[in-house]
């Protein structure tokens, strides 16, 4: 008989990232559908004796890690974290762009403080060229400001809206979110350094070298 089992491949990149987890380890806890299925086979692993600390980088994972029985920590106790776990919105030539869900610039600083950093994405995260808009958070201030600074750089940005909540999505540091189109980015370097000089945007979603330094990606 054919075997009709369908694997969900962003459950079997998660499950496979949550393999990498050792004992002792202080663990960045990324946000997403994605790290969900990472975070909760790790409170599999807690429950059956794995001792870890996680830092999370959203309310979503700090949520999901305590209901999965996994304990918390923070930067401030645990600065140098072991790996950190995270999704992605697109992945290409060593390059992502991340902030789907809002958090990433808990994610990026995340991403940084840890040794290892692990990014898990199915298959449909994959492309040539970076081309997903590029979520930035923006201090409400600046909006306008920001705008401007992104139509400079070639780019289009528009705030992002709230699904159930009306008006503007709020992320977890109480900033806004604008979603910046800028077409094929063939130099996500570049553009990396020119986000990060615009005055008003507190942290950009592209994650290129410098944050991925010791970096796998598990695609599935
Ligand atoms: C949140 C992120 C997520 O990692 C990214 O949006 C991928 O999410 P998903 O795994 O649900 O597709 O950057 O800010």
């Amino acid at each position: 008989m054919k075997n009709t089992t369908q694997i969900n491949p962003k459950q079997a990149a998660g499950e496979k990232a949550a393999q990498l987890v050792k004992n002792n380890m202080v663990v960045g806890l990324g946000t997403g559908s994605t790290t969900a299925y990472a975070i909760k086979e790790l409170g599999k692993r807690v429950a059956s004796g794995l001792k870890i600390l996680g830092v999370p980088t959203s309310y979503q994972s700090a949520f999901l890690a305590t209901e999965n029985g996994i304990p918390l920590t923070t930067l401030d106790e645990h600065p140098v974290l072991d790996i950190a776990i995270d999704g992605a919105d697109q992945v290409a030539n060593f390059a992502a762009i991340k902030g789907g869900g809002a958090a990433h610039t808990r994610e990026k600083i995340v991403a940084l403080s840890a040794k290892k950093f692990i990014v898990v994405a199915d298959e449909s995260k994959v492309a040539e060229v970076l081309n997903h808009p590029v979520p930035l958070e923006v201090l409400p201030f600046a909006r306008k400001l920001v705008v401007k600074q992104v139509a400079k750089l070639g780019g289009k940005a528009v705030v992002r809206m709230g699904i159930n909540k009306d008006g503007p999505v709020i992320s977890d540091n109480g900033n806004f979110i604008l979603d910046a189109d800028f077409g094929e980015i063939n130099d996500p370097e570049l553009l990396d350094r020119e986000l990060s000089q615009c005055t008003g945007i507190v942290e950009h979603g592209i994650f290129t070298k410098g944050v991925l330094r010791a970096f796998a990606v598990i695609i599935t």
